[in-house]
Parts: structure tokens; C-alpha cells; sequence
């Protein structure tokens, strides 16, 4: 399984070869599609050209055929051969030179949204992401149900594993206009100013759906770890359902959802969310120990000196 890890930039924990290389093939070997020079490079240019900034397009996790008759090699052809493609190119050329490049894609993606008012960037960092995510969301003879801890969060969230459908498919047949709905992992902000709670748990994280407009994902919004997300743009559905779009959807959550890939991201999820728990107690610990600057004793003097 080949994952991008699901949080904000810097992190090093993915467990996917693919994070590491963003152009690891995955075992890629569609005999009508074939791969330029320019796609198959995994290395960032050494020399400065015409354009230093190069985000690579990465594959599916498999053949562009591998999800017929459900989703088309037409559909992918197009969708990741030149939507998402075009994203990508148009990334390397609004960041070239600029003080975005440079930064991991996830790292682009939140700098860039600017606390909502986005930078150019935006839109097309945020669509590159997504549809890694996307395509990584799916494999052949996906969809049926999860296991494990997985399937125990969303049947504790959720109430159980129909009711979740129920609310994520409402949530993506009901974005007005393109966008993506997500099952992400949410985050507790139990903390509140200087108030620490000090008895913090798994328990106080949890799944939501969410949906979002355009290219926006939930990275930006911090303490949302993106589990799942179907594409809402028209493009994702409309050579294989046509206007199709709520069939598109319950097709998508039968029989192409990866629940091995999000059982893997709510993992990462909580690997990371660990991270930064030990490294805002490990700030409060400095914080505490620093010595209290304490002001000199000034100089007595006395008139006989
Ligand atoms: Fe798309």
C-alpha cells in the first residue's frame, strides 16, 4: 500500500515507500499509457533552469484500467492524465522563484491558504494533494466494509457503518458546485489558553465528514488528519454516470473505497497526533524549568565611600 501521509509537511513518519519517492511507480504497467521522461524522473533538478520548482505527477497505485468496468481508463486518462497533470504543471510554474518553492506539496498547501486568503498557489498545490489522496483512496475490487479499530471509531462516532454512509453521502451529494467530501480525524482542542486538560485521550479525538468547496481539503483547517475523500468535480464522474452524481458516489463507497488505506491513515493519524502532543508537553516542560531572571541586586552606597 502507498500512501501519502495525511498531516501538514514536515513529517517524516509515512510508512509508504511513495512519500519517499514521489514517483515510486507502484507497480504501474498500463500497456496503452506510457510514461514520458519527463513524468518518470524522480529527482528535483539540480541546476537552476527555466523552472526550479517541480512537483512530479505521481500515478495511481495502479493500472489506469484497474478500476473498470466501475470507474473508465477513459475517465482516468483524462482526469489524471490531464486534470490532474495540468494542476501539477501550473503548481511548478506559479512557484518558481518564489518563496513557496521549496516546501514539501503539504507544506504548499497550507502556506499558501493563507488563513483563507489564499495565495495563487492555492488552488493548484490543494488539487495536486487532493487527487493524490483521491487516487489512493481507491483500488480494484475496493469497497465493502472496514475492520478493526477503524470500523470500532466509526460505529462509535457515527452510531454505526450504515449511518456514516448515510452522512458521507449526503455530504458529497450535496456540495453545491465542485468540491470533495472527506472522513477525516479530528483533533481535540480540549486545551484553552494556558488550561491543560490534563486527562487527554484517543477518546477525545474523533471521525467527522466534512466537504469542501473547490480545492480546499482539511489540511487547512490544522488538527483535521484526512482519512478518505471522493473527487465532487464534474470531471470525476461524468464520462462513466454522465449527471449520474449520487450514483457515482454510492458506487464509489460499494466498490472502490480503500478501507486498508484508511485504516492505515487513521493510524499515521495517530502517530502523528502523538508527535505533536509530546512536543507541545516537551515545550511545557522547557518553559517551566527556564530560570527566572532575577534582577541584580543593585550596589549599596554609602556616603563614607
Ligand atoms: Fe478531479
Amino acid at each position: 500500500m502507498n500512501l501519502l501521509l495525511p498531516s501538514t509537511a514536515s513529517s517524516s513518519s509515512s510508512l509508504s515507500p511513495s512519500a519517499l519517492f514521489p514517483c515510486y511507480s507502484h507497480g504501474f504497467s498500463s500497456s496503452s499509457f506510457k510514461f514520458s521522461k519527463k513524468e518518470s524522473r524522480c529527482t528535483r533538478k539540480a541546476k537552476r533552469t527555466e523552472i526550479t520548482a517541480k512537483f512530479e505527477l505521481k500515478p495511481p497505485p495502479y493500472p489506469l484500467n484497474a478500476l473498470e468496468p466501475i470507474m473508465s481508463q477513459e475517465t482516468l486518462e483524462y482526469h489524471w492524465g490531464k486534470h490532474h497533470r495540468t494542476y501539477v504543471d501550473n503548481l511548478n510554474r506559479q512557484i518558481d522563484g518564489t518563496d513557496l518553492d521549496g516546501n514539501s506539496l503539504e507544506d504548499t498547501v497550507v502556506i499558501s491558504y493563507n488563513k483563507g486568503d489564499i495565495l495563487p498557489a492555492f488552488n493548484n498545490a490543494a488539487q495536486a494533494w487532493n487527487h493524490d489522496f483521491f487516487w489512493e483512496s481507491m483500488k480494484p475490487g475496493g469497497g465493502g466494509k472496514p475492520s478493526g479499530d477503524l470500523l470500532k471509531l466509526i460505529e462509535r462516532d457515527f452510531g454505526s457503518f450504515e449511518k456514516f454512509l448515510d452522512e458521507f453521502k449526503t455530504a458529497a451529494s450535496t456540495q453545491f458546485g465542485s468540491g470533495w467530501a472527506w472522513l477525516a480525524y479530528k483533533e481535540s482542542r480540549l486545551d484553552v489558553g494556558n488550561a491543560v486538560n490534563p486527562l487527554r485521550s484517543d477518546e477525545d479525538n474523533k471521525l467527522v465528514v466534512v466537504k469542501t468547496p473547490n480545492a480546499v481539503n482539511p489540511l487547512v483547517w490544522n488538527y483535521y488528519h484526512p482519512l478518505l475523500t471522493i473527487d465532487i468535480w464534474e470531471h470525476a464522474y461524468f464520462i462513466d454516470f454522465q449527471n449520474g452524481c449520487r450514483n457515482y458516489i454510492s458506487v464509489f463507497m460499494d466498490k472502490l473505497v480503500s478501507w486498508e488505506a484508511v485504516s492505515l491513515r487513521l493510524e499515521q493519524a495517530k502517530a502523528r497526533i502523538m508527535e505533536r502532543e509530546e512536543e507541545a508537553e516537551r515545550k511545557r516542560r522547557e518553559e517551566e524549568e527556564k530560570p527566572t531572571i532575577s534582577k541584580a541586586t543593585p550596589e549599596l552606597w554609602t556616603q563614607n565611600e
